[in-house]
């Protein structure tokens, strides 16, 4: 059966991690996958979640199956944190479900939305993260793609890209990035959003908005911004979100995907094949991580514990920014990096070939995706200035 198969290339993110961890090289960064670290490298559990699960082991009193949709009170918190006091959510129109992380909320929704039209497209940024590709196709979805970054002039295509959402169908889905574009960190501002939305209301598309990484732009209500415009103004959309990077949960797989619907019936009714899908595909979500996250949200000291939190990572991760164009300029390098202070979320393209990252890795143990997105949190005082060094040598 399986005795024909050839090998497939390692996953572009996930294999550095691997690349890195056996390096033996002292001096060695990891700028690869998009993983929130300290000052120190290290990514620690929040105080909030170590409070939360605390207080889960000393409370849980069963292990029983919760149902397909998960825990009713994690997917009412996160619908309020996504939309907050919004209008859909008083009008009934949102459900939204708990998921395997932000990935399996996106493998959901293309399920589901494939299910609503069969072989319909999917159009993504130029770039987007590169599991998009994967996981829509797996979900029975075509995959194309809408202008979106300018890699020589390191800014939005936006004209071209609403030109190119102008021609998209009635029948097809655009996915949009909710806020920290990943891998390019660049951002629809709030007058870009209001014409997107616009556009997506008058073509008539189905929005499907990934969001990642709320809280880690501008702030959790700012970073909402065009997701909750969207909602306001469409009858159906789509969201996904995550608790990986803002509650650091990563491993414990915990993110919701919410559809919205013209009315409550059309939502309940649609609610029911979403559910069909997740039934299908793993039954029912892990439960650890959206108890943690339910916990937070639902405890006015721990949910301003991880306020607290959320903002020092947020904080660092745009320090980290303009230290590394700061250490560039001190390092006599007279290319024009400022665009990456300006950039917003956990990424940024360096702007090299793959050949030259593939000597910072080489040479100097600097770990980035081929493409050149680093993830600049695993940027720190300590290290900067001999990243700064290692990408002077092979510019
Ligand atoms: C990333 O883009 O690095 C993260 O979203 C982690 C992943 O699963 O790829």
């Amino acid at each position: 059966m399986f005795g024909h198969l050839t090998a497939l290339p390692a996953d572009p993110i996930l294999s550095l991690l691997a690349t890195y961890r056996i390096d033996q090289n002292p001096k060695k960064i990891d700028l690869g996958v998009g993983v929130y670290k300290n000052e120190l490298g290290q990514t620690t559990v929040l105080d909030c979640v170590k409070a939360a699960e605390k207080h889960r082991f000393e409370t849980e009193d069963s292990k029983i199956y919760i149902g397909s949709a998960g825990s009713e009170g994690f997917n009412d918190a996160m619908s309020k944190l996504i939309f907050g006091e919004h209008e859909v959510l008083a009008q009934n129109r949102a459900r939204t479900i708990s998921t395997p992380g932000g990935t399996g909320a996106l493998r959901v929704a293309g399920e589901f939305l494939s299910t609503c039209k069969p072989g319909a497209t999917i159009w993504v940024s130029d770039p987007t993260w590169a599991n998009h590709y994967g996981l829509f196709t797996a979900a029975g979805l075509k995959v194309k793609t809408y202008p979106y970054y300018d890699h020589d002039n390191k800014s939005l295509k936006f004209d071209e890209m609403m030109a190119a959402l102008a021609k998209v169908s009635k029948d097809d889905i655009v996915l949009l990035h909710a806020c920290c574009h990943n891998p390019s960190g660049m951002d629809l501002n709030n007058e870009q959003w209001q014409k997107v939305v616009a556009l997506t209301k008058e073509n008539g598309f189905t929005p499907l908005i990934d969001m990642a990484y709320q809280g880690f732009g501008d702030g959790l209500e700012e970073d909402a911004y065009g997701v909750r415009l969207m909602a306001a103004h469409v009858d159906e959309m789509v969201l996904c979100s995550s608790c990986s990077k803002n509650f650091g949960l990563y491993r414990e797989r915990i993110g919701a995907c919410t559809i919205i619907g013209k009315d409550a019936t059309a939502t309940s009714i649609a609610s029911t094949v979403l559910l069909s899908v997740v039934r299908c595909n793993y039954s029912m979500p892990p439960a650890h991580g959206a108890a943690v996250v339910e916990t937070i949200l639902g405890s006015n000291e721990l949910r301003s514990q991880w306020y607290g939190e959320l903002e020092i990572m947020r904080n660092r991760i745009n320090d980290n920014r303009t230290l590394l164009v700061d250490s560039l300029i001190a390092q006599g390098v007279t290319r024009d990096f400022s665009f990456i202070a300006k950039q917003k979320g956990m990424f940024s393209f360096l702007g090299i070939t793959p050949e030259q990252v593939q000597q910072l890795q080489d040479k100097y143990s600097v770990y980035m995706v081929g493409s050149s997105r680093m993830s600049i949190a695993g940027i720190s005082t300590n290290n900067v200035e001999y990243l700064a060094q290692s990408i002077a040598k092979v510019l």
